[in-house]
């Protein structure tokens, strides 16, 4: 039976039908304990889902849905290293890269946890050797450069990390991360970095992508020219699935990192693709965020689902995507140190829900993934929050917000929470016409002027959002909230009846852009597709 003509999803639907004439100003009124009643405390991190148009019995609506949907035997079928992401054939277990128990993980019958012990074992004395000076350049000088290459998982997640952990970032070494196409970011960085203290970092699971190898193949060379021909040895290590690309490289064997293919490209920081956020900030604080990663899991794994952080979030993505029409979701936190996490959360949410074709094979009749993105605050007030306010575009919001500052100045982050809780009034409360006149009254505002500018300054309100509140931004809680967001799309997966573990739609451009390189490269004499032939005409007359 499609998803649409269930039991729980009819009866959902018919809930919301009734919910629709409630402002969030009349739940608020009608019910003294809503604060108490649609918030939950999990693992340090404060859910307050209370500016969700939703009622208690919406939840206990969606988690009726959730058990219909086999949500339970799907999370233990994904621990216990089931096959779930069919269509690769592989089973998902980036929660294997961070069991910090003795829980022995099955792969076809092998326990995978001996060999990612030993890559972390292996990743740690890379670390201290680079640390220490005893891993040195091929003129014997200690490295003060370390460049990642990669991109996608083998990027986002790393750029993420190292700016949130920022304040633990080893003084003698720079990261920097080259990912793009366009050959800027490398060249911006070879203009900074002494070849012979520089690292260079290959991370890619396939060792197959264009971008990476070509930004590779450049360093490389690049490292030849100025060193000679014996120095990559020494000046690069790399991270993949793929030992012979490894080998084509010339990758010595204790500079390469293995990882495993059921370790999805947008989940693999926790893998050694993480060697450059232990570089950057020490295998300590990397574990650190391992285990805050396994808490969560164990969390995921084990609480009802009406106390799951995860879980809520998913079945509140659902209630907003499905039921209320909200086609997007801006992450906005509230600490600039969490700059790139809404980059990072687009890879992970709309790589793996962007899908619309059902685990068997259908042609999917529901939405399923909304776009996400998001900037932090308050800088995002400055700039789209007009349209989030008084637009026509209707969008779910989740705030993000340590109580204690990633900065010296507690002063300003007390400022950015008053800041981002009034946000969160504003668009659930909205300004209403008594609050505008009230307002303009009291500045003295002529009567003409007031019902001229009523119909502006209204703000409808009635916006959902989240906050997530936590004590303060570290590894641990870092590694919880990732883990959080993806066991939120895991669950949001599942209701839907996707794969959230493939990402065929990104292979066609990759085709074409493969065929077509040539093509730019030396358009005369090739057949050019007409649909294309305007614009080449203009790259060989522009081109310098
Ligand atoms: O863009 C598609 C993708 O396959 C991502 O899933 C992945 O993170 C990225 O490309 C990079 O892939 P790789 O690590 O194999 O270079």
């Amino acid at each position: 039976m499609p998803l649409t003509n269930t039991p729980e999803w009819l009866a959902l639907k018919a809930h919301a039908d009734d919910l629709a004439g409630q402002h969030l100003r009349d739940l608020f009124a009608n019910d003294a304990q809503r604060f108490e009643r649609l918030s939950r405390l999990g693992l340090n991190l404060y859910f307050d889902f209370s500016r969700q148009r939703l009622t208690e019995e919406t939840i206990r609506l969606l988690a009726k849905l959730a058990d219909a949907r086999g949500l339970h035997s799907r999370i233990d079928a994904m621990f216990a290293g089931e096959k779930i992401n069919t269509t690769e054939n592989r089973a998902v277990l980036h929660t294997a890269l961070r069991n910090r128990g003795d829980r022995p993980v099955l792969v076809d019958g092998q326990d995978v946890m001996p060999e990612v012990r030993a890559s972390l074992d292996k990743m740690r004395n890379f670390v201290e050797g680079v640390h220490g000076g005893r891993i040195h350049g091929h003129t014997g000088k200690s490295f003060t450069d370390i460049v990642n290459i990669g991109i996608g998982g083998s990027d986002l997640g790393i750029v993420m990390a190292t700016e949130a952990l920022a304040k633990y970032r080893n003084r003698n070494l720079r990261l920097h991360c080259i990912s793009n196409i366009d050959g800027v970011q490398l060249g911006d960085v070879l203009e900074q970095v002494d070849p012979a203290r520089t690292l260079f970092v290959v991370c890619s699971k396939t060792f197959t992508t264009l971008e990476t190898l070509t930004n590779a193949n450049i360093a490389r060379q690049w490292i030849v020219d100025r060193l000679g021909q014996g120095a990559p040895a020494r000046h690069f290590a790399a991270v993949s699935t793929n030992s012979k690309a490894m080998d084509a490289f010339l990758i010595p064997p204790q500079n390469r990192f293995t990882m495993w293919d059921w370790v999805g490209g947008r989940y693999s920081l926790w893998s050694a693709v993480g060697l450059s956020i232990a570089l950057a900030l020490g295998m300590d604080q990397f574990e650190l965020i391992l285990e805050g990663g396994h808490e969560m899991d164990e969390h995921f794994r084990t609480a009802p689902f009406d106390k799951n952080l995860p879980v809520l979030m998913g079945l509140i993505g659902i209630w907003n995507r499905n039921f209320l029409g909200l086609n997007s979701l801006a992450v906005l936190p509230y600490d600039q140190r969490l700059h790139r996490f809404p980059a990072y959360l687009q890879q992970l949410d709309m790589e793996s829900n962007g899908k619309r074709t059902t685990l068997d094979g259908q042609q999917i009749e529901w939405d399923t993934g909304a776009v996400l993105w998001g900037e932090p605050g308050s800088n995002a007030q400055h700039s789209f929050f007009q349209l989030l306010h008084q637009g026509t575009a209707r969008v779910a919001l989740d705030f993000l917000v340590p109580v204690n500052a990633s900065s010296p100045y507690q002063q300003q982050q007390n400022l950015a929470l008053a800041n981002c809780f009034a946000q969160a009034q504003a668009f659930a409360f909205g300004q209403t016409e008594a609050q505008v006149r009230a307002d303009l009254a009291a500045k003295n505002t002529p009567e003409a002027d007031i019902a001229r500018l009523i119909p502006h300054k209204l703000h409808p309100g009635n916006r959902p959002s989240s906050i997530i509140l936590f004590p303060r931004l570290g590894p641990k809680t870092l590694g919880r909230l990732i883990a959080l967001y993806e066991h939120k799309v895991f669950t949001q997966s599942v209701i839907w009846g996707i794969n959230a573990f493939d990402q065929w739609g990104v292979e066609l451009g990759k085709k074409l852009a493969d065929s077509l390189a040539p093509v730019i490269e030396n358009p005369a004499g090739t057949q050019i597709d007409a649909s294309l032939c305007g614009l080449m005409d203009h790259v060989v007359k522009w081109r310098g």
